[in-house]
């Protein structure tokens, strides 16, 4: 794996799930040998944004991950008998299993690994970190102070365990009524204003779309079933994305696990 990018926030429901698999699949589709972990073991949601998925076993043992929309992709959820099964785990045994998930598994060749993380700064984001040569992380924040608050810990942590920020996107940031009148539900401008506070840029700035949620309900994600419309936004965030690997050298290295 060239290059792993976390998709993080310190805040839950944001839409981290909703930005890594559309970002993934514009990836994708925009040329880039891509990459899908869901690390979020108390809440996986990779599963059902990709409308399910079959995993098979090569000759070594070793997991091959399903492709769909491009992508290969593998959730913890995978391995629960039941999806309904919650994850009781401890730090060590979390740890352990998030090494399995990169190591374990016949990736072949990828550009770009994005990991969907759950939200808060706790176990999965520092094992992440220690396990795991990371390019950087993409921080999603709704545009309201409560929200922004929390990001600015998940900004904190990164800094502490090195990581730096590749770009800010800014989801759920205006809702158009039938009549044209746009109304920012969640506030407004606060995503530009983190960029700019953090010296990163802004990837995309995504409105509230009925379609956006839907096309995830479904497993069809509008990266792929609306590409030129609602999906548009998510292609933004993913050439920009490209351009930032491409011209950040420490970034460009290849990922390398950094424990056994
Ligand atoms: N731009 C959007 N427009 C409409 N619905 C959205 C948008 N972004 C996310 N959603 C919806 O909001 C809900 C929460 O999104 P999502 O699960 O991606 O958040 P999350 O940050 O991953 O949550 P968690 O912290 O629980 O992992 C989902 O139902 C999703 O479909
Ligand atoms: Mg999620």
């Amino acid at each position: 794996m060239k290059c792993i990018v976390p998709v993080v926030s310190g805040k839950g429901g944001v839409g981290k799930s909703t930005v890594a698999v559309n970002l993934a699949i514009a990836l994708a589709q925009s040329g880039k040998k891509i990459a899908l972990i869901d690390c979020d073991f108390y809440g996986p949601s990779i599963p059902t944004l990709f409308g399910g998925g079959k995993l098979e076993v090569d000759h070594e043992e070793k997991i091959i991950p399903p492709v769909k929309y491009g992508v290969k992709y593998l959730s913890i959820g995978f391995f629960l008998q039941n999806p309904d099964d919650a994850v009781i785990w401890r730090g060590p045994m979390f740890h352990k299993a998030q090494q399995q998930l990169f190591n374990d598994v016949n990736w072949g060749d990828v550009d770009i690994c994005i990991i969907d993380m759950p939200p808060g700064t706790g176990d999965a984001q520092i094992s992440l970190a220690q396990n795991m040569k990371l390019a950087g992380a993409v921080i999603v924040t709704t545009p309201q102070e409560v929200a922004l608050a929390d990001v600015r810990k998940a900004i904190s942590m990164l800094t502490k365990v090195n990581v730096q920020v590749l770009g800010v996107v800014e989801n759920m940031a205006g809702f158009t009524t039938s009549t044209g009148e746009v109304v920012n539900i969640f506030g407004s401008g606060g995503g530009i204003a983190l960029a700019e506070k953090i010296n990163s840029p802004l990837l995309a700035s995504i409105p509230i779309y009925t379609a956006i949620r839907e096309g995830g309900d479904q497993g069809v994600p509008v990266a792929w079933a609306d590409r030129e419309g609602t999906g548009k936004y998510f292609y933004q965030a993913a050439l920009k994305l490209i351009e930032i690997l491409d011209t950040n050298s420490t970034a460009g290295a290849e990922a390398v696990s950094i424990v056994n």
